[in-house]
């Protein structure tokens, strides 16, 4: 059985029509994006390009750390670990068993570096001292603060722990092939590495070692990974990311500000955040694009789900809908109007219920189907939202691949620390 995506696209007639009349554009812009003729687009064939010899190299580095840890500690901040956290977190489905054992050879994956929070570094520290750790440090720029600073508090454990030379041994590094100074560090101190491709940025990373490392730590097969995202780069599948393009082109032209993405599957929440970080660092410049917001079915229909059915319609609604779910509850006799039906068959009455409710108060809608939690379809994910959020940021006209707008806080932090 192929497995593929599938979209409904629940909204008036008219921005369907408009959406057509972007195709031609979209079309043109994914020839540039295959054409790589603009900078940090190297993600767009990677997984095309990535050979099984590279492939048998992250999982050897894998194999490594999976031997000799309990406990791996995935230092980095954005496109440097949201990915593998969200493959991770999807893959395993609630409450399933990738990087969560905490044994050697099955180790756990934790995540440091992603915020600058004493209490959550220090209770990090207290709570894994006494485990077998290995860390790696992902930064492509070798010099992000935040990352910076927890890996001189994990290397400081490290090395109390183990005395330099096996410190250095446990620690590995994710960075630019050549420049930074992580790499520089890499070299000195002989710390293990791969390298992230100098024209693919942060958040189009997660199927380069940036993500597939971690991943490949807890235990997940990462070969089904890449397959998935070829087969996103498949014409079938590219036609929809066109579509999906023009479409989210045409509902900002009506004036919506803001899009909601919806999962009704607790695991899919790193990976919204992967999602945010993608559409919002993408799109938003040049005082364009809609801000992404994530929102977890059904329990944000409790809070949220006022403002989406009666206040300000600024926004549209994405959902993404797990089809084949591995997992499902009967419900029995004393369930009483619920008895006997499947716990999925509950879930999909909310979501055609929401879609029915939200479009009476003419919400567009887009549900994006996706087959199940394998690695694959994971995969899959991946590559489709990388491709349609290329698109669509070229339809509106911005660079999708820069984010100055990132730097104005640093600046200003940097103020405050040399007061
Ligand atoms: O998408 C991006 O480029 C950013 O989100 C980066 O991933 C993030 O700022 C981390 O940068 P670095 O990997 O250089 O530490």
């Amino acid at each position: 059985m192929k497995r593929k995506l599938t979209i409904n696209f629940d909204m008036d007639a008219a921005l369907l029509k408009a959406a057509d009349g972007y195709a031609e554009a979209a079309a043109g812009h994914y020839r540039t994006l295959v054409s790589e003729s603009i900078p940090y687009t190297g993600w767009v064939s990677y997984v095309n390009r990535l050979k099984t010899a590279d492939i048998a190299e992250i999982n050897s580095v894998a194999t490594e750390i999976r031997a000799k840890c309990s406990v791996f500690v995935v230092i980095g901040i954005g496109g440097s670990y949201l990915g593998a956290k969200a493959a991770i977190e999807y893959i395993s489905a609630s409450f399933g068993s990738y990087g969560s054992k905490g044994k050697i050879g099955t180790p756990q994956v934790l995540f440091a570096g992603f915020n600058l929070s004493g209490t959550y570094h220090n209770n990090l520290l207290n709570s894994i001292r006494d485990e077998d750790i290995c860390i790696c440090h992902i930064s492509k720029s070798g010099g992000t603060t935040e990352p910076s600073i927890a890996f001189l508090t994990l290397r400081k454990l490290l090395i109390e722990k183990y005395g330099e030379t096996e410190a250095n041994a446990r620690t590995y590094a994710v960075t630019d092939r050549d420049g930074g100074s992580l790499r520089s560090e890499a070299k000195e101190k002989g710390y293990r590495s791969l390298y992230i491709p100098g024209d693919i940025g942060g958040r189009y990373s997660v199927l380069t070692p940036v993500g597939l490392l971690p991943i490949a730590v807890a235990g997940i097969d990462i070969a089904e990974i890449v397959n998935g995202a070829r087969a996103g780069t498949e014409p079938d599948t590219v036609a929809q990311s066109k579509r999906l393009a023009c479409v989210r082109k045409s509902i900002q032209d009506i004036g919506k500000t803001v899009e909601v993405i919806g999962f009704f599957e607790p695991s899919a929440e790193a990976f919204i955040q992967w999602l945010l970080q993608l559409y919002g660092e993408s799109e938003g410049k040049d005082g364009k694009g809609m801000l992404p917001v994530g929102a977890g079915l059904s329990r944000d229909l409790h809070s949220l789900g006022q403002f989406f059915q009666e206040g300000n319609q600024i926004f549209c609604e994405t959902l993404l809908w797990v089809e084949n779910p591995p997992a499902d509850i009967i419900l029995d006799e004393e369930g009483g109007f619920y008895a006997g039906r499947h716990m999925t068959e509950v879930n999909t009455a909310v979501k055609s219920g929401m879609i029915a409710a939200h479009r009476n108060v003419e919400i567009p809608i887009t549900t994006l189907n996706i087959p199940d939690f394998s690695p694959f379809s994971f995969g899959l994910l991946v590559q489709f939202f990388e491709l349609t959020c290329g698109i669509t940021g070229l339809l509106m006209g911005v660079d999708p691949f820069t984010q100055p707008g990132v730097e104005a806080y640093k600046k200003e932090m940097k103020t405050y620390l040399s007061k």
